[in-house]
């Protein structure tokens, strides 16, 4: 990267690494290793000056969204020319392969906007762009901008945030959108108007002596 970085973009330079996430290799996201791990939340919050923050979920690369990644990289007619919205993108592992697959234009979508400077410097990684959206699509009746498929990685992981999400995800389906979700079996998601797509196996931990894998399973949503 030979430009200029503003002070986030060094923050998130300096408390992350560039690597391939497990299931899906061709791509570079900036992530926290191990040992940034246990600091980043910390850190973040330290720079910032804040204790109120969201937890850097950016920095991680969740396996809902790398299903759902994996997906789109091998099945690329899915978004090949199509317009992609990215609901809870993070640090983008979807929205970064959906642009990566040949989507005409893809737009991440995150209410961290620290995950959006990140989302950023992974599309650059990644040699794609995109575009960032920072909007609570999820709370008024503004909605999302227009779409032809609609992603979300992981972002089931609470009660009402999934009750929300999920009648706004069959809202995009009702209107024909063609509407995928990547999730680990989270109790919060009932798979009632959910058809199954693709699932993946993925190690439960990182720990290389814990070989125990667990399914990832792409869905897409019904009306
Ligand atoms: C577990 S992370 C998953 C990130 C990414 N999709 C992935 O799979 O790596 C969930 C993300 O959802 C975002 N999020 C939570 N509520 C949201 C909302 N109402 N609208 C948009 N994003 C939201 C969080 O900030 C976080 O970045």
């Amino acid at each position: 990267m030979d430009r200029y970085l503003t002070p986030v973009e060094r923050f998130i330079v300096a408390n992350t690494a560039l690597a391939a996430p497990a299931l899906v290799p061709e791509l570079k996201l900036r992530l926290a290793n191990e040992e940034q791990k246990l600091l980043i939340w910390q850190q973040t919050e330290v720079w910032l000056g804040r204790r109120d923050l969201l937890p850097p979920y950016w920095a991680f690369c969740w396996p809902g969204g790398e299903a759902v990644a994996r997906y789109l990289l091998d099945n690329p007619a899915t978004v090949a020319g199509q317009r992609v919205i990215d609901l809870g993108a993070g640090g983008g592992v979807v929205t970064v392969a959906a642009a990566r697959a040949g989507a005409a234009a893809t737009v991440g979508n995150d209410i961290d906007r620290l995950a959006l400077v990140c989302l950023r410097l992974n599309a650059e990684a990644n040699g794609v762009a995109v575009e960032v959206s920072s909007e609570d699509w999820l709370a008024g009746d503004a909605g999302a901008p227009d779409a032809d498929v609609v992603t979300a990685g992981d972002i089931f992981y609470g009660a009402e945030l999934t009750m929300r999400a999920l009648a706004w995800l069959r809202g995009h389906a009702a209107k024909g959108r063609l509407v995928l979700l990547g999730d680990p079996g989270r109790r919060f998601l009932a798979t009632d108007h959910l058809e199954m797509r693709a699932s993946y196996a993925m190690p439960a931990t990182d720990d290389p002596d814990n070989r125990d894998l667990r399914e990832i399973t792409v869905w897409r949503v019904r009306a």
